[in-house]
Order: C-alpha cells, then structure tokens, then sequence
C-alpha cells in the first residue's frame, strides 16, 4: 500500500521538526512556549479541497469562526473567498475587523441570541440569520421593523439524525437544546413568512461536530430537501440550504486523505440536493484549521511518582481543553527525533495547572522526552486557542502564522498586565 500523503504541514527535516519549511526550535527560541503555530498554506489547501468538490454548485464556505477565531486567519479565509458562521456579535466584530467586505457573507447561528447582537448583525446587514427558535423569531422581527430592516432567515431545524461523535458535540436529535423539531418546522415558517421584517429565505441544519461518516449528512439533507419542497409548495422563495459544519478529522496516525475524504462527503451531498437549485452554505470549522495547528510547547520537569512517570510541560488545559474537558487524543511528537538509543517510555504528559484533569496524554508510550526538550502537540488548530483561558491566572499563549517560509506573529503572548486590565480594586 502506497503511503497516504501526510494530512499535516509538521514533518522532520534533518530529525527536526518544521512547519512548512520552518524550523520550530527556531520558533520557540524566537516566539517563547507555549505557541501555538498555525500554516497558512495547510489552511488553503483544505478550503482549496472544498471549494473544488463543490465547484459545480452555487455554494459559499462559511467558515465557524468559533474553531479558530484569530484574525490573521479570518482575514486570510476571506482572502479565499469565505463567508463565516458567527455564533455571538463579538464574532461577528471579529469578522468586521479582519474583513468589513465579507459581513455580507455571514450567517448567524446559536440558540441565544442577545438583542445587541441581532442589532448589529442587522446593521452589518449579514447574509442569513440561523434562527434556534420561535421567541427568538418574535424578537428579530420586532428589531428588524424597528430599524427597516428586513432580516433574511433560516430556520436552524432539528432533523432527529443519530451522528457517532463525542455527546458533547453532538447537536442534532431531538433532546438536544439546538435547532426547530423538523416536524413543527413547516408551521413556524408559514408563521416567520407573515411576520414584519423577516424573510424567510432558507433551511438550516447542523447535526455535530467530529463526524467521521458522510451517511448522517446526507440522511439529514435529505429531510432538509424534502422540508424545501414542501415550503415551496406553500409559495415560499427559498433559496438557500445551509449544511452546517462538523465534518472531522483524523487526530491519530491512522491514514488519512483529506482529498478522498472530501470528495466522498461532497459527493454525497451533492446527490442529495442534485436537481434543488439552492445556493448550499456550509460551515466548517475543523476540518479547514485542526491540522494546520499545533500547540509548541517545553517540557519544564519529569518526575516518577510510583511506577508512574511524568512529563511536565508549560503547556496546560488552560492553553488546550480538548484532551480534559472530550477525553481528546492529539498526538504528541518531539521537535528534535529522537536518536534509537533513547528509550520509549510509557508516561503521562501533564501541565502546570493545579486539577488532575490537567493531562494532553495518559498511559502514552512516546521516546523519551527530558528536561528542556520540546514537543507539540498536533491538530491543536481548531478549538484549541478558542478555547483557552486564564485559569490558575496563567496568560494566553502566543500564536505565530507560517506562511511561504515566514513566520509572523499574530498575537503577542500575553503579559500580566494584560490579565489584571479589566481588574478593580
Ligand atoms: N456550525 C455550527 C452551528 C456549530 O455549532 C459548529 C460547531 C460548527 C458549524 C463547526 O463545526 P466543525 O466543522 O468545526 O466541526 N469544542 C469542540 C467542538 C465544538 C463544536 C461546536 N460547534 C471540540 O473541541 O471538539
């Protein structure tokens, strides 16, 4: 069996590890640890994939800013012809400061929507609401015929598809808080289409995230279609399907071909909507950004606790939650390979944070890593800065943009300073 093409821009060169090209010792001398370190040309060649699967339909990528919402890598999604999927208006403010010409390809999504946010999106005059529910419909109705505004929407239906994921991230059966019953959903339309200021204009679904098989997109799609052709039927011009994101990755060292899996989820999709003529959204997050990232990061101590060994790193689940908070598995690789006369060793890598749930790997077998040496963790590119916070008072790290052999940074580490700024005494 031919080897699959690697699904990430960190590979050794000479027994070191770079990031397209660019060595990462270099970086954390440089930039400091931890860092997260992010290729651009990995970013483009995911939306590249996409956009060419889909090339012979009308659809726009979405990008869930949610998953990485780093300026410097909104700005270059929309240099690629992205719109974004925002869930709250400081995403939406986000979008504004990297790109103000791509507002007008935002879609709006979350089951809470504040009055300020369904304000500023209208003023933005953004491309669809996703809207979770009928209070929520009343009220931008009421915003939007307050300021003569008509607000373009999709009902954001809950199709009842069972999608294999973490429960977590799974959003699309009906005990779920997302989304409109599918069934009432031709009710609450024809409501939505005599409601002052709303237009109702397309359907939404999104069923979950780190979904592997292609079947419960298209099971889901497939109501979604039928729901379209009923609406029509009742006179309403709809025009837009949104398929939402959640379509995962491969976090392990299991082959991996990004190109085959797209294709077989596009393909899919599109046999579904084959003959609708709908302009399709969809909103990936993931599967654009995972494995362009990774979180860099230097190992402080090692200690043996029983039969029990430890690495600790200056890295921490306040930095990446994933391992803590989803039992996630990232990767783990040391920056300089390692020579055969290092042993492996099973162990657990362990931050500086004051929980046991502080851990990226438990019970790992991995070469030997001492004192001082480097390490990063993979496909840390999606929910991994997004998520981070200031517990134990720590600052958030620094993240550095590669990008034809150049690294940039794209926001300093924090400074303490920074963590007290909002603070009164
Ligand atoms: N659209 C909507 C409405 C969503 O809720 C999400 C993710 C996406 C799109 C993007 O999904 P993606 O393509 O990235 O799977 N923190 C978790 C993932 C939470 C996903 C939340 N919603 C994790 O680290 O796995």
């Amino acid at each position: 069996m031919s080897p699959s093409p690697s699904p990430r821009p960190f590979v050794y060169a000479d027994h070191r590890l770079t990031c397209s090209g660019v060595d990462l010792t270099a970086l954390a001398e440089e930039f400091g640890t931890p860092l997260y370190v992010y290729s651009a040309e990995a970013i483009r060649e995911r939306a590249g994939l996409l956009q060419a699967e889909f090339a012979s339909i009308p659809h726009t990528l979405c990008y869930a800013v949610k998953a990485n919402s780093s300026l410097a890598i909104l700005k270059l999604l929309a240099g690629l012809g992205c719109g974004f999927d925002i869930v709250s208006g400081g995403e939406l403010e986000r979008v504004r400061r990297a790109e103000p010409s791509a507002l007008r390809q935002v879609v709006f999504s979350g089951v809470g929507k504040q009055v300020w946010e369904i304000d500023a999106a209208l003023q933005s005059e953004i491309l669809l609401f996703n809207v979770e529910s009928e209070a929520e419909l009343e009220v931008l109705s009421q915003r939007a015929s307050l300021s003569g505004k008509t607000a373009r929407i999709a009902l954001r239906v809950n199709p009842d598809v069972f999608a294999e994921t973490h429960p977590y991230i799974s959003t699309g059966m009906r005990e779920h808080k997302f989304g409109i019953d599918i069934q009432r959903a031709r009710h609450v339309y024809q409501h939505a289409a005599r409601l002052p200021g709303i237009e109702p204009a397309g359907v939404s679904v999104h069923i979950g995230s780190q979904i592997r098989a292609v079947e419960p997109f298209a099971q889901s799609l497939q109501r979604v279609r039928c729901l379209v052709e009923e609406l029509r039927s009742d006179g309403l011009s709809i025009r837009y399907v949104d398929g939402g994101g959640g379509f995962g990755i491969e976090y392990g060292f299991e082959a991996f071909d990004p190109a085959a899996s797209v294709a077989a989820y596009a393909a899919a999709i599109r046999s579904v909507l084959q003959g609708l003529h709908v302009h399709l959204l969809l909103e990936p997050g993931r599967f654009l950004v995972a494995q362009a990232g990774a979180l860099l990061t230097r190992v402080l101590y090692t200690k043996q606790n029983g039969a029990k060994h430890f690495v600790i790193t200056d890295a921490a689940m306040n930095d990446l939650i994933r391992p803590a908070l989803y039992q996630a598995h990232h990767e783990i690789l040391p920056v300089l390979e390692t020579s055969p006369q290092r042993p492996t060793v099973t162990v657990d890598v362990v931050g500086p944070v004051c929980e046991s749930g502080d851990f990226f790997a438990r019970d790992r077998a991995l070469p030997e890593l001492r004192s001082g040496d480097l390490a990063v963790l993979l496909d840390a590119g999606a929910y991994g800065f997004s998520l981070a916070s200031h517990y134990n008072t720590r600052v958030h790290p620094a993240e550095v943009l590669i990008d034809q052999g150049q690294a940039r940074l794209i926001r300093r580490r924090e400074t303490l300073d920074d963590l007290f700024a909002p603070e009164l005494l």
